[in-house]
């Protein structure tokens, strides 16, 4: 006889999976999208990179914008993530068809995104909170890879750790929304039969294969390209340094 429903997440169980799904495109993926969209700026120079990362800041309401749309969306994504991940079972090894990699792999690709997005915040915007140089979104390409260390974080590993780690980060969130998108076409119904379900996979491994590229080049012209030293006084850089050098590191890499 079937188990009647019981307790808050059985109870909403159906809400719970198609909020889930939305969230996972709309707001999170569009803003990944977006995200990589910024980065990519960096291929224009720090000075640009720095300029498009400041409009962004200076969006009125911004935090509320940002806690609405962005973090509290990710945290019920991440969290009823968890939950989901926790009671799946993989069955790719048993049945090694495409499909059961690809679930496999989404879980995987889930919990590196989740270990990478917590690296990432702690990274940047909340250095402050574990001990490094609060974010100073003013000088925001000077923040990356030991063009300055930005604290606690920067100290603990080396540069090319870091630049892994946001590689490995970027590939692994890539293929989680973009093998996603193929999901959620099935969640939702808008693709019933074979054919339409093989069309949306190969737009979305093409999808992929940009997102990809495009999230990898940024990464090498923000590692390649190093800040201009003339920058001028009061566009982040010297009261960042004056950061660091008071903060719990203390020393500059040369
Ligand atoms: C960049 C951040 C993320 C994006 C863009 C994203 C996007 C998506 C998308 C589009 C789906 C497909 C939804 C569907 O099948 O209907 C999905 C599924 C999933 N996501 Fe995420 N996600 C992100 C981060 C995370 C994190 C941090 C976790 C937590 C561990 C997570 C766990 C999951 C799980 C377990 C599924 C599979 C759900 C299922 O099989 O029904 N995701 N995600």
């Amino acid at each position: 006889m079937a188990r009647a429903p019981s307790g808050f997440l059985d109870r909403h169980h159906f809400l719970l999976r198609r909020l889930h799904s939305l969230s996972g495109i709309i707001p999170i993926g569009a803003f990944l999208v977006n995200h990589l969209l910024t980065n990519s700026t960096a291929f224009l120079g720090p000075d640009h990179f720095d300029e498009h990362v400041k409009w962004i800041h200076d969006m009125p309401w911004l935090l509320a914008l940002e806690v609405l749309f962005i973090f509290a969306p990710l945290a019920f994504h991440a969290i009823y993530g968890v939950v989901i991940a926790l009671q799946g079972r993989s069955n790719a090894s048993a049945y090694p068809y495409m499909d059961n990699w690809r679930y496999t792999l989404q879980r995987v690709t889930a919990w590196v995104t989740l270990v990478f997005i917590v690296g990432h915040l702690m990274h940047f915007r909340f250095a402050h909170w574990i001990g490094g140089a609060a974010y100073d979104y003013k000088a925001a390409y000077f923040a990356f890879f030991n063009h300055t260390q930005s604290g606690f974080l920067d100290l603990l590993l080396p540069a090319w750790v870091w630049v892994a780690f946001y590689a490995i980060g970027t590939v692994c969130a890539v293929y989680h929304f973009c093998n996603g998108i193929v999901t959620f076409c099935i969640t939702w119904g808008i693709t019933i039969g074979d054919r339409s379900r093989q069309y949306v996979s190969v737009g979305a491994a093409g999808l992929g294969v940009v997102l990809c590229a495009w999230g990898l080049l940024s990464l090498y012209a923000l590692v390649r390209f190093p800040p201009s030293d003339n920058r001028p006084v009061g566009h982040g850089r010297a009261e960042r340094t004056a950061q660091v050098e008071r903060g719990p590191g203390g020393k500059l890499a040369p």
